[in-house]
């Protein structure tokens, strides 16, 4: 076991500050402070957020998700002192009606996504998310399911290769890194990040590395999120968490880079208009706005935050609240 895994292990919370923890307490307390309350927290990650929740409204039952297992095992044991208000379920977020489902809840009063990869899983060099060390190329949340980046690196066709990083990596020299991958990879799959690192230092220019930061940050990003299927699985999870929400139920959603921020600002755009046809007079049943908007905008990190969390730099936040449009849980 890695160091940083034992440090984690015995005190989880020491080594790991959760983003915005107030904000977060602010806006979903209201939604929470009610009997029987329910929130899930589809990004249990160390159970920082969970904690702190579970701590502050001691009716809450919190359903906890998370696609690492390593993750839900040290979560466990830090939440272990709420007992049977805990249910830790290993699933994808976009499961999260099924997982609900099977514990016999309905609806849930709140809802919290906090994205991305934890602390625990960028300190764990072998897990392959951090660039800065030489590790296997593996970058998959669930350790036992699906391609890892390496897979993605040896097989994807140029053209694909070249997609991703445009797409998930803003990368404006996706087809000169693609092309060059290909090269390599036909002397040798790519098995470990150094070398990976290595050719995207030579296919950056030296100019763009002054202003656009490491040459591998955009490719890394890129290949994280195929890897895991981030941006499908966001799409297709904001939506079913809204759905899951009951009348006056809260969302909150951190997001760490602006292609997740998109999908949830355009989910929350959506839900947040009226479905009436423009020109009638009246809201008709049903077609009401769904969704209140809590944040104006997307909130930022204060300078005080990021210097107390640096990892707070880039969040965005961004929280609703559910409405009863006539059809609403
Ligand atoms: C930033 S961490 C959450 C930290 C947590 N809020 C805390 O205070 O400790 C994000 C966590 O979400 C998990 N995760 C990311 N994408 C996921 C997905 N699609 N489904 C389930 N879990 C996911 C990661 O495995 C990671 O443990």
């Amino acid at each position: 076991m890695a160091r940083s895994m034992v440090d984690a292990a015995q005190d989880p919370g020491a080594r790991h500050l959760p983003v915005l923890l107030d904000r977060v307490v602010a806006l979903l307390a209201p939604a929470l402070d009610v009997p029987d309350a329910v929130l899930v927290d589809c990004t249990l990650g160390l159970g920082g957020h969970a904690d702190a929740l579970l701590s502050a409204l001691p009716n809450l039952t919190l359903v906890g998700l998370d696609r690492d297992q390593d993750a839900l095992a040290l979560a466990g044991r830090r939440l272990a002192r709420h007992g049977d208000r805990v249910h830790l379920v290993h699933a994808v977020y976009d499961q999260l009606p099924a997982a609900i489902g099977e514990l016999g809840f309905a609806s849930v009063q709140g809802v919290l996504f906090d994205l991305g990869v934890s602390s625990m899983q960028l300190d764990e060099a072998d897990r392959g998310f951090a660039y800065a060390r030489d590790a296997p190329l593996d970058m998959r949340m669930d350790q036992q399911a699906g391609p890892t980046a390496a897979d993605v690196l040896n097989t994807y066709p140029a053209a694909d290769l070249t997609r991703i990083l445009r797409e998930y990596g803003e990368e404006r020299f996706a087809s000169r890194i693609a092309a060059a991958v290909v090269r390599e990879r036909a002397k040798a799959p790519f098995d470990t990040s150094a070398r990976l690192v290595e050719l995207l230092y030579a296919a950056v220019p030296a100019a763009t590395r002054r202003t656009g930061g490491h040459p591998a940050k955009r490719t890394f990003q890129a290949l994280r999120i195929e890897v895991n299927s981030e941006l499908d699985v966001l799409r297709a999870a904001v939506p079913a968490a809204l759905q899951a929400l009951a009348v006056d139920g809260r969302i909150v959603v951190e997001a760490y880079q602006s292609l997740e921020d998109r999908i949830v600002k355009r989910v929350f755009a959506d839900w947040s208009a009226s479905r009436t046809p423009v020109g009638l007079p009246v809201e008709l049943p049903g077609h009401g706005p769904r969704l209140r908007l809590l944040t104006r905008g997307a909130e930022q990190a204060t300078e005080a935050q990021i210097e107390d969390n640096p990892r707070a730099a880039s969040v965005r936040l961004r929280a609703a609240q559910r409405l009863d449009d006539g059809v609403a849980a």
